[in-house]
């Protein structure tokens, strides 16, 4: 239904004169639904709180160094501005960090959508020699030591106490409650004109309409969650490592926007250095090959369409401007 309202809204605002119409319509698009975490009972909590211990634990990594926290840093949006991760012992990982805000209904995870979800996607990062370079066995006697996790595993997991499975319950509830502060552009959705300035509201104009982006960003997060080759030149196939339709090459999954402008370099490899590139790329429209979606291609964007993209994806990347008031006191 998301997708139809999308593509409705992009045909309507297709004539590049539609900066003029009325934005109003795109609010539906973009609109957060009420319930947006999955972190209701009680019992999630108390394992959300086990899981948020477990996720600054670098016992959880082979050589203890290393936690989720070194590379999914909470002071940087759960990211860490690297273009590709770094896993133990100094090994260069293959794609950049993804922040892990709004992920509670994402299904699949990971860039290529190889874990089912969040409760499959927390075990790999441990286990991957090259991550965190942990084995199940010493994980599970190492963290059976302390009693702090014995008693908390004990009382939270009754019957089961500490095993592979709740210790990924845990760390997946943990995941399940990060959610990212509300934006400019949210309180412009739910009505307040004047929190997007003018060029902001015409960049919006441009992303629904000649620039084409709404078609893959779209809803609360600004994503359709689903997979795409955009054109960029990378050796990585994404999807297309398991997946055998041709259009899964070099596809990714669409990353949310929310915040974009605060978590540089951009894309699955940290290739693209700021938001003026990310233009740059989409106005260019890619390496023209048969994996790239028909949604890319070359924009012809004047150097004025450009900034007001740009004023537009900053608006995603500030907080509203009521709460930058109280920030500034
Ligand atoms: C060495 C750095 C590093 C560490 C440590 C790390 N991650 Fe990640 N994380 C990544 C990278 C890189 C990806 C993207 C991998 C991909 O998509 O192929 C990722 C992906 C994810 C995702 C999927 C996000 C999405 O949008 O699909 C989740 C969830 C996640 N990590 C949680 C964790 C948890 C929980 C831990 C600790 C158990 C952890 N990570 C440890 C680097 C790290
Ligand atoms: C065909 C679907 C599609 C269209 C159309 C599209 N995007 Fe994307 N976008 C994606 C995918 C997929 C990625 C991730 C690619 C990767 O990681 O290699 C992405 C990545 C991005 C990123 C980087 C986010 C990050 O966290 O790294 C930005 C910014 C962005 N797009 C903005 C735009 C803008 C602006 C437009 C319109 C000019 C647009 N997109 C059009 C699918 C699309």
């Amino acid at each position: 239904m998301a997708l139809a309202a999308a593509a409705l809204v992009a045909a309507s605002l297709a004539p590049a004169r539609g900066e003029e119409r009325d934005l109003a319509a795109l609010r539906e698009v973009f609109r957060r639904p009420e319930q947006t975490a999955t972190v209701v009972a009680p019992e999630e909590e108390a394992r959300a709180r086990l899981g948020r211990h477990l996720f600054f634990e670098r016992l959880l990594s082979g050589t203890g160094r290393m936690a989720c926290s070194t590379c999914h840093d909470p002071a940087r949006l759960f990211q860490d501005d690297r273009p590709r991760a770094v896993g133990v012992f100094y090994r260069a990982l293959a794609r950049r960090t993804p922040s892990l805000f709004d992920l509670a209904n994402v299904r699949p995870l990971m860039r290529d959508g190889r874990a089912a979800d969040l409760e499959a996607q927390v075990l790999m990062p441990i286990l991957d020699p090259d991550e965190m370079g942990q084995t199940a066995k010493r994980l599970l006697a190492q963290l059976g030591q302390v009693s702090f996790y014995r008693e908390a595993f004990a009382q939270i997991f009754p019957e089961r106490g500490l095993t592979l499975d709740t210790l990924a319950q845990a760390l997946a509830s943990y995941v399940r409650t990060l959610e990212s502060p509300r934006t400019a552009f949210d309180a412009w959705v739910e009505g307040d004109e004047a929190a997007l300035e003018p060029e902001a509201q015409r960049g919006l104009a441009l992303f629904a309409g000649k620039a084409g982006c709404v078609a893959c960003h779209f809803g609360w997060r600004l994503s359709d969650d689903r997979f795409h080759d955009i054109g960029l030149p990378t050796n990585d196939l994404g999807r297309g490592r398991f997946d055998p339709d041709p259009s899964s090459r070099f596809a990714f999954r669409t990353p949310s926007l929310r915040w974009v402008g605060k978590r540089p370099p951009y894309m699955h490899d940290g290739s693209l250095a700021d938001l003026r590139a990310v233009i740059e790329h989409y106005d260019r429209g890619g390496i023209a090959r048969p994996s790239r979606s028909p949604l890319v291609r070359p924009l012809g964007l004047t150097p004025e369409e450009k900034a007001l993209l740009l004023a537009f994806l900053e608006s995603l990347s500030r907080p509203p401007p009521a709460e930058r008031e109280v920030v500034r006191k």
